[in-house]
């Protein structure tokens, strides 16, 4: 008994110090502001002739300042040629520049243009190669979140469904996320389900061109970057925290309203 009660008011103290511990912490050390470096293809890319991916609309519409960050998008980008060109250079640098002002955070994104066969890149080589990434993010003291490859919005069948054709990268992109431990969001999942809810139509609204099923224009690149904080929001507080919500879009997502 008098064990137990040793115990139980060593308890009581700890939960107590935690109480009075926590506020008073955060009230002298305000969180440093986050920091977004977007590492990725096209579809995360800003916008040109061949480009357009939710990255800007993330950056520039999400964010509650003095977050911020930078698109390191590349269109035509694989694994391969991003790091072969110097892209994951820059987006270290970028990273190394900021630790000591924010929390910084990495998104990596690809797949589009790694599953062309003319990448000749094996699912397996794509899946290491993001387990690097992950891993030289983490050695620059940032957090990487992986993200599974924005849908297409191209339809087949009666009532049309969306063509599923990014199904492999996006499981190995999740497997890394688990063997690695890695924060992720499912951009696929979300993507593939709101496009299916409110049908094709609705879905080229988003399109860069008339014809082009892969690329947002600008107003695509504001209602996907929505969802991608969308996603992050709800599983990280640390990016809530910097987030500048629109309930009304974000809740035509969640509903499968065309917004
Ligand atoms: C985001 O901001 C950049 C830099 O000001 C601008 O070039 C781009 O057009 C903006 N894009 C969107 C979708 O708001
Ligand atoms: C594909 O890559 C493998 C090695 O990774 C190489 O042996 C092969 O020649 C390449 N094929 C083509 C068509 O480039
Ligand atoms: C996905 O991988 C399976 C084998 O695991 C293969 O048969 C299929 O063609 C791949 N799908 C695509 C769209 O590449
Ligand atoms: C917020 O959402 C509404 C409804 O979709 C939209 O009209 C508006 O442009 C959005 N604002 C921003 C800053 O994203």
């Amino acid at each position: 008994m008098k064990f137990i009660n040793t115990f139980f008011s060593i308890v009581t103290t700890l939960l107590t110090v935690q109480a009075v511990a926590l506020p008073s912490r955060s009230h002298n050390k305000p969180e440093k502001p986050a920091y977004f470096v977007l590492a990725g293809d096209s579809t995360t890319a800003g916008s040109s002739a061949n480009g357009g991916g939710w990255g800007d609309g993330f950056l520039n519409t999400t964010l509650r300042k003095p977050a911020s960050g930078k698109n390191f998008g590349h269109n035509g980008a694989t694994t391969v040629s991003f790091r072969a060109g110097g892209d994951w250079a820059a987006v270290l640098e970028d990273v190394k520049s900021h630790t000591h002002s924010n929390k910084v955070f990495v998104t990596i994104q690809f797949g589009h243009n790694d599953q062309k066969e003319k990448a000749n890149i094996t699912l397996s080589e794509y899946s290491a190669n993001l387990a690097q990434f992950v891993k030289e993010v983490r050695a620059a003291k940032a957090e990487p979140i992986l993200v599974t490859p924005l849908t297409r919005r191209q339809f087949t069948g009666t009532p049309p469904r969306v063509r599923e054709n990014l199904a492999n990268e996006t499981k190995a992109t999740l497997a890394v996320a688990k063997s690695s431990k890695s924060r992720f969001i499912d951009l696929n999942e979300a993507s593939t389900e709101y496009v299916n809810e409110i049908g094709p139509e609705a879905s080229y609204v988003y399109n860069l061109a008339p014809d082009d099923y892969t690329h947002l224009n600008d107003w695509g690149k504001v209602v996907f970057g929505r969802m991608v904080s969308d996603l992050m929001v709800e599983k990280y507080k640390d990016i809530a925290a910097w987030t500048k919500p629109n309930a009304t879009l974000s809740e035509q997502i969640e509903n499968g309203i065309p917004a």
